[in-house]
């Protein structure tokens, strides 16, 4: 119900603001007093804000407005010359997640002429390494997420699709680095491409090794090393990763 003498207070405070100048009238917006309210209880915040201008003014130059990559505090993209950063929507680097597990900080390096499509609005959260090695390919789908202190280290080409979670301590290879020399092995190659479909839930501490295809919809759990394939709508599990479910989906 209205009351009629709080509107009549309402008035006279709306016309006392008035009479005092737009100064005050300013401070009495709600919205701006909400604003306020969010920046006092986190003052990195403003920090964040003007990190993430300078990253993009160096990242984007005169393209800047867009505010394509939202930084936290000390995360950091580390790009060669001849590399190329896509960012369809927006890219988050760093933040707190899960209890604050680990620093704020995310930190991505593309070397000489790799390429990084984030094809959407991605998170990589803090303590998460994105490295790409000369000539390597990444892709983000939409609405993804890497949670604390992963790793994703690409020597040929790693795509990851849309609306993909991937939890804590997890590590994506797609190279061995080194080469195994064994008679009954003719081709063994160091580096093959991994493909995460959509929708998959990869939990955490997992290991997914090179060459490996996980398919659509799929769990992998908990501390699992994947170095096969995974077809879709599986849960796997185990080291090395074996398939314990079929038919499954999952909800975010
Ligand atoms: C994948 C997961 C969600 C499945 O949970 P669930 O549906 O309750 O699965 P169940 O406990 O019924 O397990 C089914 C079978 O898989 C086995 N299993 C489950 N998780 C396993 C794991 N991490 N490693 C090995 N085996 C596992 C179980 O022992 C069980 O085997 P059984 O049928 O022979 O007894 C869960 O095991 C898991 O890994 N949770 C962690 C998720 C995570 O990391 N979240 C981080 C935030 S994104």
């Amino acid at each position: 119900m209205n009351d009629p003498n709080n509107n009549a207070n309402n008035d006279e405070n709306n016309e006392k603001n008035h009479k005092r100048g737009f100064g005050f009238r300013l401070l009495g917006n709600p919205k701006l007093r909400k604003a306020v309210r969010i920046i006092r209880n986190n003052p990195k915040l403003i920090i964040n804000a003007v990190y993430s201008f300078f990253i993009c003014l160096i990242l984007f130059g005169l393209r800047f407005y867009r505010f394509l990559v939202i930084a936290d505090f000390g995360s950091g993209i580390r790009k060669a010359r001849k590399s190329k950063l896509e960012i369809q929507k927006r890219l988050y680097l760093g933040g707190r997640y899960i209890g604050e597990q680990s620093g704020n900080c995310a930190y991505m390096k593309l070397s000489e002429n790799s390429t990084c499509r984030i094809q959407g609005r991605v998170k990589l959260g803090p303590g998460v390494r994105v490295i790409l090695e000369p000539g390597a390919s990444i892709s983000i789908g939409d609405n993804t997420y890497v949670t604390a202190a992963s790793i994703i280290h690409c020597a040929s080409s790693i795509s990851i699709g849309s609306d993909c979670a991937i939890a804590w301590g997890t590590t994506i290879l797609d190279t061995d680095f080194h080469s195994i020399v064994y008679e009954d092995r003719k081709h063994n190659s160091i580096s093959k491409p991994i493909v995460i479909e959509d929708k998959v839930w990869i939990g955490c501490n997992c290991t997914i090794l090179k060459g490996v295809t996980i398919g659509s919809n799929s769990v992998i759990a908990a501390n699992s090393l994947v170095n096969k394939d995974v077809p879709p709508n599986s849960l796997v599990a185990g080291n090395p990763a074996k398939v314990i479910k079929t038919n499954i989906s999952w909800l975010v």
